[in-house]
Formats: structure tokens, sequence, C-alpha cells
């Protein structure tokens, strides 16, 4: 398992906007660097909650604050850091095998996830004990 830095990137869209408003494009293997494969969002949660705790075997994902903001938290295992997403342009790219925790939501939080896998609950890591073996296993 690598560095934390090589597991995850933050991206900035184009804003192809005028006059009438902003426009940003994702598109797949071109502004990310995966095939999109399933999106999904989540909005309606606080800063109360914390989603995510998992990390995942195969999907990579890109995260999306479209509207207000929210936190994650990413851990390999031996690093881990804060990403405040708060701006519609900013993207969090995610590869495989990355805990992820996402919290602290804005009231008006719509998180946009995209993912280069369909949904596969055999390859999400709920437990996190789990995820620190699965790590050291392959490190040995
Ligand atoms: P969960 O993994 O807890 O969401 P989050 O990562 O945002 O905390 O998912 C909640 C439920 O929705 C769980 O029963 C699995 C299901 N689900 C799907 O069926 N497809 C999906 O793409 C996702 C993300 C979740």
């Amino acid at each position: 398992m690598g560095k934390l830095d090589d597991q995850i990137k933050v991206l900035e869209f184009k804003d192809l906007g005028d006059e009438r408003g902003n426009l940003v494009v994702v598109e797949g293997g071109m502004d990310i660097p995966f095939e999109i494969r399933r999106i999904f969002y989540i909005y309606g949660s606080d800063d109360e909650v914390v989603r995510g705790q998992h990390a995942n075997l195969r999907s990579e994902f890109v995260m999306i604050n479209v509207c207000g903001t929210s936190k994650v938290k990413v851990d390999n295992g031996e690093e881990s850091r804060i990403i405040e997403l708060n701006r519609p342009r900013m993207g969090l790219y995610l590869k495989n095998n990355v805990w992820k925790d996402m919290y602290d939501f804005s009231e008006d939080s719509i998180l946009l996830v995209l993912s280069s896998e369909h949904y596969d609950e055999h390859e999400y890591i709920r437990d996190y004990q789990e995820f620190l073996k699965l790590r050291d296993n392959e490190e040995a």
C-alpha cells in the first residue's frame, strides 16, 4: 500500500460558465482517472452524523460537494488527513483501499459521488480492524 499522497488527489474542475451562470463538466477518463459506472449523492445529513466508515477493495471515487460543505477524513492505516469539500469545482479523488469518513455536513450539503464500479457490498470493508489486517497482509 502506497503513501496517502499517491492514493488521494484534490482535483479542480474547469468552469465553462459565462454570463448565464457556471457550468462544470466532469468527463470519465478525462477529468477524472476512471470511467464512471455509478453516481450517488448524499443530502439531508447534518453535522452530527458520520457516513462512510468503510474502505473498498476495488472502487475508486470522486467526491464533489455540488452544494454546501462537508469534510472527508481519509486514512490508509498509516496516515490520515481531513479534507474540506467546500466548492462545486473541487473534487476529491480516492483510490481503492482508502478508509473514509464523511461528516460535518452543512444543512444545504449535496455530496455527489462518482464511482468506478457498480455497487457490490462484497467489496466494502466496514470493519476497521479488518481493513488494517488486509493492509498488513498486502505488505507482507
Ligand atoms: P452506505 O454505504 O451506508 O452509505 P454511505 O457510504 O454514504 O454512508 O449505504 C447505505 C445503504 O445503501 C446500504 O444499505 C447500501 C446501500 N447502497 C446501495 O445499494 N448502492 C450504493 O451505491 C450505495 C452507496 C449504497
